[in-house]
């Protein structure tokens, strides 16, 4: 939760920011965006809203106006107790819908429209009704980095923060083909990491009959992060070669090759509980950069390899200008089809029981 959350006049906005971000951020940057926050700050107590801001927004906008800051898990949990009237989300279209769809009487805001997603844009609900007649008697679970059609057309939904956990519960529940969409590469670690075989969906019948009817199996989609697909297992050996002492932290959408090769994977809000827990002499991250930037702002003690090699530009668009005339213009307004938000609530509800 942000410091600065007590209404903070424009000499103490200054003050924490520049403290804050000291080192990070460069002084002539601060100094440009202390109004802007501080006027983003005042009109969110005026409108009752509440700014909810992903763990990928930029530093001098992540440290100063949420109310919340978390991965996909934790802020959508946080969207469906808010009591504001309006929900500012910054963090791309996606999450925006999420919140509508557990507040469809609020006011939800995403300071961009064009804040997508390689993976939600790498699936659509036709696809799932395809897979379904093509695997029928499966359970469908649907990560979160969806729209809300491809999500009324699921089971269950889940983020990177719980997807091991929802599949263990279909699994015991006596699942047998369990489809994940739509990251190949999500599905696939977490299948690896509870043993589980995985294929993708278009995989050779021959393979599909190869795996016993009584076998839980992982059916994956062929959606990438196109950020996460880009780090290779060269950068790991790059990292170790340079800080031999660094323990690597990578998001489980980056390919199962690094991912065998890190010391841990895990969401977003995992890799802030290993920095800010767990002793290291150093931290390497491979997810998007502005997280390094946050981190090393947030616990000046740690050590992290400030590395920013890649970026997400979805993440980007959202800026301090846009967010403050999001609060003026009460722009983009997330808007859906009541009948998909009815079906897309209930994978969500059963993704929120399983924390
Ligand atoms: P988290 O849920 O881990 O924050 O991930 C969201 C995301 O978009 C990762 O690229
Ligand atoms: Fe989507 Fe990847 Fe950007 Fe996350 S980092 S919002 S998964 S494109």
């Amino acid at each position: 939760m942000n410091t600065l959350q007590v209404r903070a006049s424009l000499d103490e906005t200054r003050k924490f920011m520049h403290e804050r971000l000291q080192g990070i951020v460069p002084e002539i940057e601060i100094e440009a965006k202390v109004e802007i926050a501080h006027g983003i700050n005042e009109l969110k107590h005026e409108m009752n809203a509440v700014i909810l801001g992903h763990n990928y927004m930029e530093p001098a906008l992540y440290h100063s106006i949420p109310d919340y800051t978390g991965d996909s898990l934790q802020l959508s949990s946080i969207a469906a107790r808010t009591t504001a009237d309006i929900i500012v989300f910054c963090g791309v279209w996606f999450m925006g819908e999420t919140a509508k769809i557990l507040n469809p009487g609020k006011t939800v805001l995403v300071p961009s429209e064009k804040a997508g997603c390689s993976l939600a844009e790498g699936i659509t609900a036709a696809d799932i009704r395809n897979l379904k007649e093509k695997f029928p008697g499966a359970v469908v679970v649907t990560y979160v980095n969806t729209y809300a059609d491809a999500k009324a057309e699921s089971d269950y939904c889940c983020t990177s923060g719980n997807a091991d956990k929802v599949l263990t519960k279909l699994i015991e529940e006596g699942h047998k083909r369990i489809i994940f969409l739509p990251d190949a590469y999500l599905a696939e670690n977490t299948a690896t990491q509870l043993g589980l075989p995985y294929l993708d969906s278009e995989a050779d019948e021959a393979r599909f009959a190869a795996i016993s009817k009584d076998q839980p199996l992982v059916i994956g989609w062929k959606a990438k992060c196109e950020v996460h697909e880009l780090f290779t297992p060269e950068d790991v050996a790059n990292i170790r070669k340079q800080y031999a002492d660094a323990v690597i932290l990578a998001h489980p959408e980056c390919p199962p090759e690094v991912i065998d090769l890190v010391d841990k994977s895990g969401s977003t809000k995992a890799m802030v509980d290993y920095v800010r827990d767990k002793d290291a002499p150093w931290y390497a991250l491979l997810t998007e950069c502005s997280m390094g930037d946050n981190l090393a702002a947030e616990f000046p003690h740690r050590k992290l390899v400030r590395a920013c090699t890649l970026r997400c530009k979805h993440m980007n668009y959202i800026t301090l200008e846009d967010t403050l005339n999001a609060l003026k213009n009460k722009q983009y307004q997330v808007e859906l089809d009541e009948e998909i938000r009815k079906q897309a609530l209930i994978p969500i509800q059963r993704m929120l029981e399983i924390q």
